[in-house]
């Protein structure tokens, strides 16, 4: 008999977590039997629970804070995506015992960005980040990817920006948090990867009236959907792309991997998650 594939999130804490609504919208719209839960795993945890998971009938997991960088640790193949970023955000658990880590992070963000603002070029101008985190690394290499000709980063904590330059290369340029308006200037695409404007957080308060109306602005933060910053770009005229999206789209290669269905990522996902 075959079992009942089974699919979670490891995090620590997860209550907030929206991929258990993600995949268990999946799953009942295309009809398959399977599960999908959220796993509270403190730090201490990891190493037992990988090995746990697969003998209960689980196929992968993804993965959120603190645990992204951690399971590189245990996987036994790491996508070439998942080790440029240094971070893995889905597992995949194989029959013979090996667990192969990626991350679609950057895959997710790119493709929320592709169908949010379907005529944005990659080549078209420099991009702007806010934010030299985790997100800003995978979403870094995206636009890197895409062939984004230059990228402006700036961050609070300067030598973090410049880390990213050290490691990601030439096409990156590191500008002050204090003058991190003066990206805005030539910017055709701009992104805040901070949790500024997140519920609970402080404001984002760079100055934003330097912003190309033709660039394209998008926003990681997605508590609330409609944050001040995607607000003021769009009173300028921008087109707005908000965060909701990478959170779904990040989704779509684990679930395609563990329920052999590629999800869609339409206002159906997206009413489902927001509940
Ligand atoms: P994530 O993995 O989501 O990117 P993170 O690695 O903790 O999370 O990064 C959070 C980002 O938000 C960082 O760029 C952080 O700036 P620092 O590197 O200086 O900490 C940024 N951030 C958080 N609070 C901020 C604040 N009050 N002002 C400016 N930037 C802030």
């Amino acid at each position: 008999m075959t079992q009942i594939p089974r699919a979670g999130v490891i995090g620590h804490p997860i209550d907030h977590s929206l991929s258990p609504r993600l995949h268990g919208h999946w799953l009942q719209r295309y009809g398959l039997t399977g599960s999908y839960d959220a796993i509270d795993v403190p730090e201490s945890g990891i190493e037992a629970i990988l090995k746990n998971l697969p003998a209960k009938g689980y196929v992968g997991v993804n993965v959120t804070l603190p645990h992204k960088v951690a399971v590189l640790k245990f996987a036994d193949h790491i996508s070439d995506r998942a080790t440029l970023i240094g971070a893995a955000n889905t597992l995949t658990f194989k029959d013979d015992g090996r667990i192969l880590a990626d991350n679609t992070d950057g895959y997710g963000f790119m493709a929320n960005l592709r169908q949010g603002a379907p005529d944005w070029d990659a080549k078209s101008g420099p991009a702007a980040i806010f934010g030299a985190g985790g997100a800003s690394r995978a979403i870094i290499v995206a636009l890197a990817d895409a062939g984004v000709p230059e990228i402006l980063l700036s961050n609070r904590t300067r030598p973090k920006a410049e880390a990213l330059r050290d490691e990601f290369g030439t096409r990156i340029r590191v500008v002050d948090w204090v003058q991190a308006d003066t990206m805005l200037d030539d910017a055709t695409t701009v992104i805040n990867t901070t949790s500024l404007g997140m519920k609970g957080a402080q404001p984002f308060k760079v100055p934003l009236d330097n912003l190309n109306p033709a660039a394209v602005v998008t926003d990681i933060v997605y508590t609330p959907l409609d944050t001040a910053f995607l607000e003021s770009a769009r009173t300028i005229g921008c087109t707005v792309v908000d965060g909701l999206g990478m959170l779904l789209h990040q989704g779509v290669p684990g679930f395609e991997r563990w329920f052999g269905v590629r999800p869609a990522v339409d206002d159906d996902t997206r009413k489902a998650v927001l509940g």
